[in-house]
This record gives structure tokens, sequence and C-alpha cells, in this order.
């Protein structure tokens, strides 16, 4: 398991390298992800709207802590060290395509028509978003001489801070860190039941933040 609640760059490496704890937290957050979309398919907005409501405003939530940490810290970080800077404008684009769904989404109530339609679709859509990061951008990035000390400790400072404002509880990160790679994760759904979040809204950053630096750097 991972020791993420320390800012110490060092506290980690007896058991996980800062690369490989980056890389496994950005998976465990595609996982759990992945399992509230599969999680929500069980639930009936009919019968059940409360549940598919917060299911999904936890979900969002993830979403957005994911993606913005994605955004500021590792897509930059990516872009500067791997040669294929397309995979970056492509994911970047993704993301900025997935916060139309995710605002639309904010918009809605369980019993709208669409509701469950749109949360499908933007769930298909993070599946294909999430393969070409995993299959593609990460293994790439993980044959790079990247600072991965520094990027660790930015990610889990802002990690931090984003959970705070999303009225997301810090602890459920800290354990899938380590973990959910390897297991199932509880469940979004039972989570989400109990969730009472306050009004964490989004703030697309879709960055325009181009960093063409032209050479990798190895
Ligand atoms: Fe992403
Ligand atoms: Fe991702």
């Amino acid at each position: 398991m991972a020791t993420r609640n320390s800012s110490s760059s060092t506290a980690g490496r007896g058991r996980s390298s800062p690369k490989n704890e980056i890389i496994e937290m950005l998976k465990a957050d595609h996982k759990k992800v992945k399992k509230a979309f599969k999680d929500f398919e069980k639930l009936d907005p009919q019968e059940d709207p409360e549940a598919c409501q917060s299911l999904v405003e936890q979900t969002l939530a993830e979403i957005e802590v994911h993606a913005q940490l994605e955004e500021q810290i590792f897509y930059p970080a990516a872009r500067e060290a791997i040669k294929e800077e397309e995979l970056i404008d492509e994911a970047e684009v993704e993301h900025m395509t997935a916060k139309v769904l995710i605002e639309q989404l904010k918009g809605m109530s369980a019993e709208d028509e669409k509701f469950a339609a749109t949360f499908k679709v933007l769930g298909e859509y993070i599946d294909h978003h999430v393969k070409e990061e995993e299959n593609e951008m990460f293994k790439q990035m993980t044959r790079t001489g990247v600072d991965w000390d520094s990027v660790l400790i930015q990610m889990q400072e802002q990690r931090m801070a984003l959970l705070e404002e999303k009225g997301l509880p810090p602890e459920g990160e800290a354990e899938e860190a380590g973990e959910a790679a390897t297991s199932g994760s509880r469940s979004a759904a039972s989570t989400a039941r109990g969730m009472s979040r306050g009004a964490g809204e989004a703030r697309p950053q879709a960055s325009s933040r181009s960093r063409k630096s032209g050479s990798e750097k190895e």
C-alpha cells in the first residue's frame, strides 16, 4: 500500500516508487469511476432517484478532481516528457468534451428523461479516454525521466485541496491509491448514498496552456 498521506517524497519509496504511486493513483481513480458507472446500471432512476442522483453527483465530483489533477499537473509533465504531444492534445480535448456532459448532468435531476442516457454516454466516453491514457500516454510516460518525486508531491497536495473543495472525503483516495489497483474497491453507490456534497462546482480548466517544447526530455 502506498503512503500517499505523507508529504514526504521519500516516504513511499521503500514500497513503491513515486512513478508507480502516480500511475497507480490515476489507475485507481479510473477503476473506481468505472465501477460507479456499473453500479449506476443496477439502479432504476424511476424507483430510486435519490440513489441515482447521489451516485452521479459523487461520481462527477470524483471525475472532476481526477481531471483537474491530470490537467494541472500530470499532462503538463507529460507534455514536456513524451514525444507524442498529440496524445496530450487529444486527452485535453476529451476532457473538455466530457465536461460538456458533466455540466449537462449537473443541470438535470434523476427524474429527467435523458439523465440515465447522458450519464451512460459519459461513461462510454470516459471508458474510451481511460483506455488511451493507460495504453498509450501512461506507458510512454513511464519510460521517461520525469522528476517523479516532484510530480507526486504536487499531485498529492493538489488532490487534497481538490477533494476538500469538492467536499469529498480525503481518506478514500489514500487507501485506494495503494489497493484499488488490485482489489475491487468499495461500492461507490453505497458511499454516494450517505453523501451530502457541498456545492462543488466545476471549474473547467481545459488548459490551453501549451508548452510546446518541441523536444522530449529523457
Ligand atoms: Fe484524463
Ligand atoms: Fe485519467
